[in-house]
């Protein structure tokens, strides 16, 4: 199935190596991230899932719960998840997908044939309080995902759910953020009290309004 950016992401029950999963139940009222991995016992993957343990408080300071995939079964997991604890130096906090008959990934488009026929390739979603995609991305097998660049999106997707604003090229927290073009000239002052600036008609910047 082709998922875009705005659709209803998908409800499933899964087996997890935390037990049965109904995905809309444990993500409850928060933001999600369902992200895929192509192997278990794999380098890159070992890496991966280890610093996604290692954020676990900082995905938690956004509302946001965590959940991986991949089409090995549930006793490779649980191995799998002894040697992440023993080589990178924490302790998976998060449930993994065993998606041995294929069918989260499918519904979630993760397996890229022409890549790989039977594996995940590392696809992420991060789904809004919603219910609703609010972005995919994939990496192929080879490069390890930017799990800092993770919570940076999230960082924006959040706030520009709430204000009538977008995040300009490489904004962190805390940097100053693009008003909306749909917001008049003479709206800004109430909408935006902490002032802003005007580079070009259509370039108008502010403080981030919710710190
Ligand atoms: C890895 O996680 O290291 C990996 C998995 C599949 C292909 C290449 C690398």
């Amino acid at each position: 199935m082709t998922l875009r950016l705005g659709d209803l992401a998908p409800n499933f029950q899964a087996e997890t190596t935390e037990g049965k999963i109904d995905f809309y139940e444990y993500l409850g009222d928060g933001w999600g991230v369902l992200f895929s991995h192509p192997a278990d016992y794999t380098p890159v993957c070992t890496t991966e899932l280890g610093t996604v343990a290692k954020l676990k408080d900082e995905f938690a300071k956004r509302n946001t719960k965590v959940m991986a995939l991949s089409v090995d079964g549930l006793e490779s997991h649980k191995g799998w998840i002894s040697d992440i604890n023993e080589t990178q130096q924490t302790e998976v906090n998060f449930p993994i997908i065993a998606d041995e008959d294929k069918k989260i990934s499918q519904l979630y488009d993760m397996i890229h044939p022409n890549s790989n026929e039977n594996f995940t390739v590392r696809s992420v979603f991060v789904i809004g309080n919603d219910k609703k995609i609010k972005l995919i991305i994939t990496y192929p097998a080879s490069t390890g995902r930017n799990f800092d660049e993770l919570l940076r999106v999230i960082d924006s997707l959040q706030l520009t759910a709430n204000y009538s604003v977008a995040t300009p090229a490489n904004w962190k927290k805390g940097e100053d953020v693009v008003i909306a073009p749909a917001i008049k000239n003479e709206d800004i002052p109430t909408k935006f009290p902490k002032g802003h600036k005007v580079i070009k008609p259509y370039l108008r910047t502010t403080p981030q309004p919710d710190l």
